[in-house]
C-alpha cells in the first residue's frame, strides 16, 4: 500500500528545477516532514544508476539506446521509490522522471513515429514505461516552465554540461512544447506549472504555497 508521496520536478535544461527541488526539500524538512531527494538519471543513492548516468552523458548514441538507458535507470530508481512510498509520511522529490522521456525522447528526438498522433505515441511509450517503472508514477509533476532563450542565457557550470546542452534551439523548443502539452492534458497524475523566469526566492514561495495546498487536498482525498 502507498503511504508516501512522490513528486517530480520537470522542465527544460537550466529551467531552475534542481534549485527549486532543493529549496522545497529544505523548507519541508523544517516542518518535520521526512523528505528524500532523488533524481533521474543517476539517483545519488544508487551506485549503478550513477554509472548509467555517466554512459548517457558521455557517449553519442542511437536515440533508442538512449531511451533504453533511461528506462534501465528508472527501473532501479523506482524500485527505491516503491520502498520509500511504503513509509507513512515520506515525501520523495525527484529531479526528472517519466515526463522527461516523453519531452526529450518523443518530442525532442521524434521516437515512436513522428507521423503518428501524440495519443498513439504515448500509448506505446506507456506500455514500456509501466513495465520499467514498476507501474510507479509521481502523484504530482511540478513543471518549471521557461522560454528556451531565457534558459540558454543562464550560465551552466562547464563541468555539468551534457550532450543535451549541445542540441539546437529547436530541439529544446520541442521539449518545452512537449512538457506544456503533458501539463495541459494532466497526463498521469496532477501537474502544477510555474513561471521559471521569476527569481528563485519568489518562485520558491509560489512552489511552496501551491504544493502545501495540493498536499492538503491529496490527504483529504486519501481519507
Ligand atoms: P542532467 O545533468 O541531470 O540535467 P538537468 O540538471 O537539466 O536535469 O542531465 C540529464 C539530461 O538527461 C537532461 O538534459 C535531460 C535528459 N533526460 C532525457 O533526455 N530523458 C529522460 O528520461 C531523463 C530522465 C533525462
Amino acid at each position: 500500500m502507498e503511504r508516501g508521496i512522490f513528486v517530480a520536478f520537470e522542465g527544460i535544461d537550466l529551467c531552475g528545477k534542481s534549485t527549486q527541488k532543493k529549496m522545497l526539500a529544505e523548507r519541508l524538512r523544517k516542518t518535520d516532514c521526512f523528505v528524500h531527494e532523488t533524481r533521474e538519471p543517476g539517483s545519488p543513492l544508487i551506485e549503478l544508476t550513477i554509472k548509467i548516468r555517466q554512459l548517457i552523458k558521455e557517449y553519442n548514441m542511437d536515440s533508442r539506446c538512449e531511451l533504453a538507458l533511461f528506462f534501465a535507470d528508472r527501473a532501479q530508481h523506482t524500485q527505491l521509490v516503491m520502498e520509500l512510498l511504503r513509509r507513512t509520511g515520506t515525501i520523495t522529490l525527484t529531479d526528472r522522471q517519466w515526463a522527461s522521456s516523453v519531452a526529450y525522447q518523443i518530442f525532442g528526438r521524434g521516437l515512436f513515429g513522428e507521423e503518428r498522433t501524440l495519443e498513439e505515441r504515448l500509448a506505446d511509450f506507456f506500455v514500456f514505461n509501466d513495465f520499467f517503472s514498476h507501474g510507479i508514477y509521481p502523484h504530482l509533476n511540478i513543471l518549471i516552465d521557461v522560454p528556451v532563450e531565457v534558459a540558454q542565457a543562464r550560465v551552466r557550470d562547464p563541468k555539468a554540461r551534457t550532450r543535451f546542452d549541445n542540441e539546437q534551439i529547436n530541439f529544446h523548443q520541442r521539449v518545452r512544447n512537449g512538457y506544456l502539452q503533458l501539463a495541459q492534458k494532466s497526463t498521469k497524475g496532477d501537474w502544477l506549472v510555474f513561471d521559471g523566469t521569476k527569481k528563485a526566492e519568489k518562485l520558491h514561495e509560489d512552489v511552496y504555497q501551491k504544493f502545501v495546498e495540493w498536499l492538503k487536498n491529496k490527504k483529504e482525498e486519501k481519507e
